[in-house]
């Protein structure tokens, strides 16, 4: 019977479905109690590794400075790593704390261009900034959460690139009453293939944590690229108020 076999095929895909939200679950609570845990010895090694760099505990020869030194920014580096994970795993339980308040797209823009024109530099790329329409880039937002998403798409286009610039435009969007801020970062890179681009938002990493901020602002995010090698372009657009 074709109608018995479908009803028990759409049972079985609920169950399937139910024990793939319990093992979601479990895998975000994995993850935050492991960085919690983790954060706790590393507060501790950081913190007697420069007490004793500095001295603390008697003076120290200038070889033993040296590898205090590197076991300091190892675990710098490591608890940078932990504070990640644990916003990430915060960000799929959906509980992120803004702070929303009138900000400058602009300025964000221009500070990502900053911190990020050494790298681009080191691999030979140009970081452009194309104003196209847009006098004051002010909008209603969480300053800190954008700038983290600003980062990382530029990041991602000097990352994916192996030569040419990286162009980042500002530009708004008038519809009726409404009025939208869109930001723009393309490369000329290695681009992205069209079977993956539905699942650039979805995985577990920066760019479902920016879908999910950008979101948060009633904005949207999208991705465009014409294929394997001939760059991307991603696509911000923000609401300028939150109602
Ligand atoms: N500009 C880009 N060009 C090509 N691929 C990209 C670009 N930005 C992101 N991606 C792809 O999307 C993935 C997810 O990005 P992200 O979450 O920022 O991770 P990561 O920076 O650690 O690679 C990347 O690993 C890469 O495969
Ligand atoms: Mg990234």
């Amino acid at each position: 019977m074709p109608t018995k076999s479908l009803r028990n095929f759409a049972t079985e895909l609920s169950f399937a479905n139910e024990e793939l939200k319990k093992l979601d679950a479990a895998k975000s609570e994995f993850i935050s109690i492991a960085g919690h845990q983790l954060r706790t010895p590393l507060t501790v090694i950081k913190g007697y590794t420069s007490m004793v760099l500095e001295g603390s505990f008697g003076k120290i020869p200038e070889s033993i400075k040296e590898a205090l030194n590197r076991v300091l920014i190892s675990s710098g580096a490591l608890a940078k790593l932990v504070s990640d994970l644990l916003d990430l795993s915060r960000i799929e339980s959906g509980k992120i704390r803004y702070e929303f308040k009138e900000i400058d797209m602009e300025a964000i823009v221009r500070g990502v261009m900053q911190e990020l024109e050494e790298t681009a530099r080191a691999k030979g790329i140009m970081l452009e900034l194309r104003n196209e329409n847009i006098k004051d880039a002010k909008l209603v937002g969480d300053f800190d959460k954008l700038h983290e998403v600003i980062i990382n798409l530029m990041d991602n286009a000097i990352k994916y690139s192996s030569k040419g610039s990286v162009t980042i435009s500002l530009k708004k969007r008038l519809a009726g009453d409404a009025s939208h801020i869109v930001v723009s970062v393309s490369d000329q890179g290695m681009g992205i293939k069209p079977e993956d681009i539905p699942k650039m938002f979805v995985k577990f990493g920066r760019t479902e944590e920016a879908k999910k901020v950008i979101e948060d602002h009633k904005g949207r995010v999208s991705v465009e690229s014409p294929g394997p090698g001939q760059g991307s372009t991603f696509f911000i657009e923000l609401p300028t108020s939150r109602n």
